[in-house]
């Protein structure tokens, strides 16, 4: 980077009008994402095993919560094509993408048929039935414990009840909307 004076950019919604709304009001959508474009995040595939078969989609919005219970929560758009088969569902599983898995991540993204998604990869299972992917770098297992709508996402707290660790792997993360490798240190 070079020495020269960098210019910041500041976006400030007026603090006497009501905080951003789906609506569009206050920040704004465009804004809220080029910031959150700045923030490095984990690539996992989140499946879940409906009655109509898998369904699964690519989440950047994984976080840890809690270590007693274990708990992981994922966030969800409702108007995703899977919303419907994991609120019925009960159960999940976040497949964290190594850097050889970047295909799997876009296929997962959207617009893609569902048996098209799983058809690029091998699967098995844990302890809830969701499908675990062979070769991701770790796989949580879990079920969903609760389920809270914030906006336009559900945010979904899930109780780990089994992890599967693949013993070396370069992992995968995106950033300023772009896949980018992390190397691994074993
Ligand atoms: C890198 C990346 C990260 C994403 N993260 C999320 C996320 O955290 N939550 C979410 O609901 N959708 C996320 N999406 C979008 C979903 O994967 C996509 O909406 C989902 O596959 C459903 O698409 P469909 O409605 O076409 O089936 C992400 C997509 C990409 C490419």
């Amino acid at each position: 980077m070079s020495d020269a004076p960098q210019e910041f950019v500041v976006l400030m919604q007026d603090v006497a009008k009501p905080v951003a709304d789906p609506s569009g009001a206050g920040l704004g959508r465009t804004a809220f994402r080029d910031a959150m474009a700045r923030l490095a995040t984990a690539v996992n595939v989140v499946t879940t095993q409906g009655p109509d078969g898998p369904a699964g989609f690519t989440a950047s919005a994984v976080c840890s919560v809690s270590d007693a219970p274990p708990t992981l929560l994922v966030c969800l758009n409702r108007s995703a094509s899977v919303y419907s088969t994991f609120k019925a569902s009960g159960s999940l599983c976040v497949n964290t993408l190594t850097n050889a898995q970047t295909r799997i991540a876009t296929l997962f993204g959207g617009q893609t048929p569902m048996a098209e998604r799983f058809a690029a990869a091998t699967w098995s299972s844990l302890a809830t039935g969701s499908p675990v992917l062979e070769d991701a770098l770790v796989s949580f297992d879990c079920r969903i414990a609760e389920i809270v709508e914030s906006g336009t996402h559900d945010v979904m707290f899930c109780t780990v009840l089994a992890v599967r660790l693949r013993p070396a792997g370069d992992g995968l993360v995106y950033f300023n909307r772009r896949f980018h490798t992390v190397p691994g240190d074993t």
